[in-house]
């Protein structure tokens, strides 16, 4: 298991668009190898490259309880959204923070798997905002560019109304 530094706030990398990935080879995969190690590790439920100091299009999600519903986004876009959902998000290269951010309630991307080979996956709820989330690093976006509000340090340790939607 290999984990990689995660760069906080402030860190350049994080506001990068970051480069198309155009080979598919053992570099490649061992990014995604060490990505998924870096956030599960972290207990996060994704990751993108540019949050280990890599300006490329690749990103991982995880949403799963048990830590074994791995995604691997390699190039991805989002070419549907449908409907919004309002509800909170944090990210591990801004730790200690979390924010009210507003997410469609569905999304299809369309991305490479680590053979570059195109698929499409369709995503809800929780999944669809962590996809969103990911896919923003790769534009040199946080969730705090465009959140609704900054929850306080109370509300992050107790309920708001957003958690009931
Ligand atoms: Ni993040």
């Amino acid at each position: 298991m290999a984990t990689r530094k995660i760069v906080k706030l402030g860190d350049e990398a994080l506001r990068k668009i970051c480069k198309p990935q155009e080979k598919f080879d053992f570099r490649l995969h061992l990014l995604l190898k060490d990505l998924a190690d870096t956030m599960y590790r972290a207990e996060g439920v994704g990751l993108a490259a540019p949050q280990v100091g890599i300006l490329r299009r690749v990103a991982v999600v995880d949403v799963s309880e048990d830590q074994d519903e791995l995604l691997e986004l390699v190039n991805p876009e989002i070419i549907k959204r449908e409907g919004s959902q309002c509800g909170r998000e944090g990210c591990l290269s801004v730790p200690g923070r979390q924010a009210v951010v507003t997410r469609p309630m569905a999304v299809t991307v369309r991305a490479q798997d680590r053979h570059g080979e195109w698929f499409e996956y369709d995503a809800e709820g929780f999944e669809a905002r962590a996809i969103c989330h990911e896919l923003d690093h790769l534009d040199g976006v946080v969730y705090l560019d465009v959140m609704d509000r900054e929850l306080t340090p109370e509300e992050i340790e107790g309920h708001i109304p957003e958690d009931d939607q």
